[in-house]
């Protein structure tokens, strides 16, 4: 087999998950998160987080990597959080790697079942192929991570937007709470 790609070196930042160079980068904003919180934000539509993407092939030969950077936030008692997403071909797993910050990886299948996994610097959480997955930062700095996935994986919002996580991620008095989410659809 004749390779289709040549070897390449991008320098990431530990701190920040900057990425040199930046060569895509994908931005969502309390705007995009429309539905998804259990009550609408208000106020300023700000770039909640943001994806540095290193692009290759999506095929299964190739693995995709990227960085995010959730920012800390509240909207009602929920914390910021990324959209999340099944993979759109099922079977495809993703690790994620802390490296700032600290949050909560909430996860779920289609039948309901859910887990939640910490984020914080050096963890390594592993996502199986068939659970959705979403990031939540519960503190006060950004939460930053590194991700690698199967390259032909590709993201399922819509069945998120329609169904939601079976738990949700509330700010309460003596830390982060994960409780059942009211608005999830089996
Ligand atoms: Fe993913």
């Amino acid at each position: 087999m004749k390779p289709s790609l040549d070897p390449f070196t991008v320098l990431m930042d530990l701190q920040t998950g900057a990425l040199d160079p930046t060569v895509e980068t994908v931005e969502r904003r309390l705007s995009d998160m429309k539905g998804m919180y259990q009550v609408e934000p208000d106020g300023d539509d700000q770039v909640i987080y943001r994806v540095l993407l290193i692009p290759v092939p999506e095929r299964n030969s190739e693995i995709q990597c990227s960085t995010t950077i959730l920012e800390p936030g509240v909207v009602g008692d929920e914390y910021y959080m990324t959209k999340g997403h099944f993979h759109q071909v099922r079977d495809r797993s993703e690790v994620y790697i802390g490296l700032a910050g600290e949050g909560l990886l909430v996860m779920a299948t289609e039948q309901g079942d859910h887990a939640v996994e910490p984020i914080q610097p050096g963890t390594v959480n592993y996502v199986p192929g068939g659970w959705a997955h979403r990031s939540v930062n519960t503190g006060t700095e950004p939460l930053v991570f590194f991700a690698a996935y199967v390259g032909d994986a590709g993201h399922d919002y819509g069945t998120i937007e329609t169904r939601g996580f079976p738990v949700v991620v509330l700010r309460g008095a003596s830390g982060p709470r994960v409780v059942p989410n009211p608005r999830y659809r089996r």
